[in-house]
């Protein structure tokens, strides 16, 4: 049994499970994940999280243009809200309102009415700015930008935490210097082929924000192989990433241990996570992923998958 004990969020008093849900896939984005999921598979999906001990829910205003929150919001509904102890994170998001990017204070504040009326959700207990390298950390920062918006709703009750959330390791490091965010999510940027985001985590923990890993299988690589999944953080990447991915697989194999329950607990035993974000389409996933979380690992293994990590000039950062 996967050991799922609670713990704190950083110093946002929320108490979570060292796994978390997520629903970019969910939401149905073939574009980026090479295959379409429907609502009836979605909505079993959430039943089995939300009937499962995961404790914890990732989504964005913006996956699959809003309909994973309201895939979320329909199965919350179904099962009489909420239920106890369990935290709904999502995300702010600009909108493309004929093609031109809106992230302005007024869209964030947009952004959170409309997952706050997708999610059923009155108040939001926690909520990320969402990709911010789709702007400058200026404007991010300015008077009538989203951060500014999002200081203004969380005074005004609307969200209780608020967290940072993208890719590029500099900018989130930005982002975290000002002691704005209690929480941070680095995405595709420490799994067993990208170490990039580690020196983010110890600033993070230092500074006594909440790390959460997102994409521990860079998308699905890691889980279903390079062969089935060969895109890297959803895009398109260098053939010696897959070629290292097929001889983690190898090795793997050989110990009788799925690609996947090495992917997931090389996240798991990283002391600076709180919590690991795991993206999955299927309500069996549920049961596979504390399976895999549970998994005995042998040391050796770990040496093995260390040497066969992507170099430096590979990594996304
Ligand atoms: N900027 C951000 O804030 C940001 C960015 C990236 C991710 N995230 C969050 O982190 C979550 C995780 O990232 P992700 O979903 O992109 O990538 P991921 O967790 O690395 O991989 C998801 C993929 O792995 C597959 N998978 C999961 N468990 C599996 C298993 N036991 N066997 C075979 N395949 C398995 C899923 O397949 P199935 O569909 O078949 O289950 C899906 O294709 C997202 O959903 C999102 O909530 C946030």
């Amino acid at each position: 049994m996967a050991d799922l004990a609670r713990r704190p969020l950083g110093r946002t008093g929320l108490s979570v499970t060292p796994l978390c849900v997520g629903t970019s896939a969910l939401g149905s984005m073939p574009h980026l994940y090479g295959y379409a999921v429907d609502t009836e598979r979605a909505s079993a999906t959430l039943r089995a999280t939300f009937a499962g001990p995961i404790n914890f829910l990732d989504t964005s205003n913006d996956y699959a243009g809003g309909e994973a929150e309201r895939r979320i919001g329909a199965v919350l509904a179904e099962i009489g809200g909420l239920p106890d102890g369990y935290v709904v994170a999502t995300k702010i998001d600009p909108s493309r309102d004929g093609g031109e990017l809106d992230f302005t204070g007024e869209r964030a504040r947009r952004s959170v009415a409309e997952s706050r009326s997708r999610l059923g959700l009155e108040a939001l207990q926690l909520v990320y700015l969402h990709d911010p390298e789709r702007i400058s950390f200026e404007e991010a920062m300015a008077p009538d930008g989203p951060v500014a918006a999002m200081r203004r709703l969380h005074d005004d009750g609307v969200i209780a935490h608020l967290g940072v959330a993208g890719g590029p390791i500099d900018l989130l490091s930005q982002f975290v210097a000002t002691g704005l965010f209690e929480v941070l999510i680095s995405h595709n940027r420490y799994t067993l082929l990208d170490r990039s985001a580690l020196a983010l985590f110890e600033q993070c923990a230092v500074a006594g924000v909440a790390v959460v890993n997102g994409a521990p299988f860079g998308g699905g690589m890691l889980a279903k192989g390079p062969d089935t999944q060969p895109r890297y953080g959803y895009r398109e990447t260098a053939e010696e990433i897959r070629e290292r991915a097929r001889a983690m697989q190898r090795a793997c194999e050989r110990r009788d241990v799925p690609l996947a329950a090495a992917a997931l607990q090389f996240s798991l035993r990283q002391p600076l996570i709180t919590s690991t974000i795991v993206g999955v389409t299927r309500p069996e996933r549920i049961a596979e992923t504390l399976d895999h979380a549970a998994l005995p690992i042998p040391e050796e293994l770990w040496e093995e998958l260390d040497a066969l990590a992507a170099p430096e000039a590979l990594w996304l950062r």
